[in-house]
């Protein structure tokens, strides 16, 4: 990609049914990393959030909860997934609501394209429906379950809840017309779904057969109208899948929406087929583009199985964040966890990897090094030639970073800076600048090695920045470095040369926890 690029990645919307848990975190950070990655590449980037509001599942919550549907939504919308955009540091460029009448309005336009040109009639449908999915199901996506509460039932392979037989007259979307067009789409652009696991799962589901798709339900109202019939609303998935070009200004704003579509869409695993069959098919049949990419990213498991709201083993990002510090949060989450694949968290693994990667490897390297410039410089950075072989690792880091990015393989971009990391902490072991202090004699070699580590914290600082977002800002700011920390460019991170002088860094980077982890 050429700097200077369109760089239009999305998140899921999430169903404001209850309180944003790590998983959905996990997606916000990640989208956010790649972001920030992209804007610090000078890319014209922006990133999407926001909520998913309509449909059987909220409408439940609210009359449960003694509520309406909207105000239940502004509810949670203001007093939760907002603030958890704050919790974790995330730079949204907009947050789209699926009830933002500018959603709606363009929700409306659309429908009315495809009706008109064809793609819409009128059917009967009967089948087995998971409101926790807010989808009709197939046999093969349900099991019985042999114990528990629903022992003997049919209950959704995800949820683990029954599922509801709906028998009812629907507006249905021609999307059987498409399978071809998808087929090719997948072997054309091999990289349009990824990972590799989640690419194959998608050819064959959509090799096996691709039914019509029921996109409006009458029993409830709960949605946004269909134009030409005001007793049906639109099915919920057909209404949030289309935020993702309502929100750039899709049938309202030309300008704006061709700056920016297609996107690249990150999303869990368990929404990648409505991601990447449903979207590309609905976006066929209006003649838009489709997305760039869906990344189907992997789940975070409690005790085996993907944590969630409905099976109560959702953890709270705060209570993360509270002890440790959003910083922690996003790298822990990418680091520790192969991005595509699943991963277990467990407290023991948060501290251990905060306590080894983060206060003793990283925050102590920063700490001494710009110790040492005060107390044996006075403050001013020494100006020398650096050592050649950190730089040839400086400069292996950020190539091979940049090159991970594009590759959406997050954890290697912070492997591989991590290299950098252990080289320059083993470069000082090695040339024991503290014995060099005490012999004028060996001033110039004290001058390398200083210029060396200082030069090398200023390239960590700039490629961790996306990150470590709080972290490098403080380090960025010690080491006299001019501009801010998130606009200095990342494809150059091994490039920067230093301020002139460091001011001694406000406390640790990652100070000592000494609190227990909370109680599992
Ligand atoms: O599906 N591990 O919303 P949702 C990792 N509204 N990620 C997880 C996770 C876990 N255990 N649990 C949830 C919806 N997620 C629809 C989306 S988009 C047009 C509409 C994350 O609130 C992950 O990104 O159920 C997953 O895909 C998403 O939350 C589902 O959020
Ligand atoms: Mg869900």
């Amino acid at each position: 990609m050429a700097a200077g690029d369109s760089f239009y990645i999305t998140t899921p919307i999430f169903y404001v049914n209850d309180v944003p848990h790590i998983g959905h975190a996990y997606t916000e950070v990640a989208s956010d990393v790649l972001a920030r990655w992209h804007r610090q590449r000078g890319d014209d980037t922006w990133l999407l959030t926001g909520t998913d509001e309509h449909g059987q599942k909220i409408l439940r919550t609210a009359v449960a909860n003694d509520t309406s549907p909207q105000a239940w939504a502004d509810t949670l919308v203001e007093s939760a997934w907002k603030p958890l955009l704050a919790t974790i540091d995330i730079h949204n460029d907009d947050f789209i609501r699926t009830t933002d009448e500018r959603h709606e309005k363009a929700v409306t336009i659309f429908l009315q394209k495809l009706y008109d040109d064809g793609h819409i009639y009128s059917g009967e449908y009967e089948g087995y429906y998971c409101v926790g999915c807010e989808e009709y199901k197939q046999l093969d996506d349900l099991m019985e379950t042999p114990d528990g509460d629903y022992a003997g039932q049919l209950v959704c392979k995800i949820h683990g809840r029954p599922i509801e037989i709906l028998k009812e007259k629907n507006y249905f979307f021609r999307m059987s017309a498409f399978q071809q067009q998808l087929l090719d789409l997948y072997a054309n652009q091999p990289d349009f779904v990824q990972p590799a696991s989640v690419r194959n799962e998608i050819v064959s589901f959509v090799s096996a057969g691709l039914n019509d798709l029921s996109i409006s339900r009458s029993s409830f109202d709960w949605g946004i109208k269909v134009p030409w019939d005001d007793s049906h609303v639109v099915y919920v998935w057909f209404d949030a899948l289309l935020n993702y070009v309502t929100a750039v200004g899709y049938g309202v704003d030309d300008a704006q929406f061709q700056r920016r579509w297609p996107a690249v869409h990150i999303v869990g695993k368990d929404i990648a087929r409505f991601h990447a069959v449903i979207w590309p098919a609905m976006l066929m049949a209006a003649g838009l583009e489709v997305p760039r990419a869906v990344f189907g990213h992997g789940w975070l498991l409690v005790g085996g199985e993907k944590m969630s709201k409905s099976k109560l083993t959702g953890i709270a990002p705060n209570e993360i964040t509270d002890t440790f510090g959003s910083d922690a949060f996003r790298y822990y989450f990418l680091s520790a966890i192969t991005f595509g694949q699943d991963g277990s968290f467990s407290w023991e693994d948060l501290s251990a990897r905060y306590q080894a990667e983060l206060a003793n490897g990283f925050g102590n390297l920063a700490s001494r090094v710009i110790a040492m410039v005060t107390r044996y410089f006075d403050g001013a950075i020494p100006v020398a030639e650096p050592d050649a072989a950190i730089l040839a690792v400086a400069k292996k880091a950020t190539d091979a970073a940049n090159r991970a990015i594009d590759a959406f393989a997050i954890n290697e971009a912070l492997s591989a800076t991590w290299q950098l990391v252990d080289a320059l902490n083993g470069y000082i072991t090695e040339r024991e600048p503290w014995a060099l202090a005490k012999d004028p004699a060996d001033r110039g070699k004290l001058e390398v090695v200083l210029a060396t580590a200082v030069r090398g914290l200023g390239t960590l600082a700039v490629l961790l920045s996306p990150v470590l977002t709080k972290a490098t800002e403080k380090l960025w700011a010690s080491l006299g470095g001019t501009g801010a920390i998130d606009a200095q460019p990342i494809d150059r991170a091994w490039e920067w040369t230093g301020g002139p002088s460091v001011t001694p860094l406000d406390g640790t980077l990652f100070p000592r926890i000494e609190a227990e982890a909370p109680a599992e």
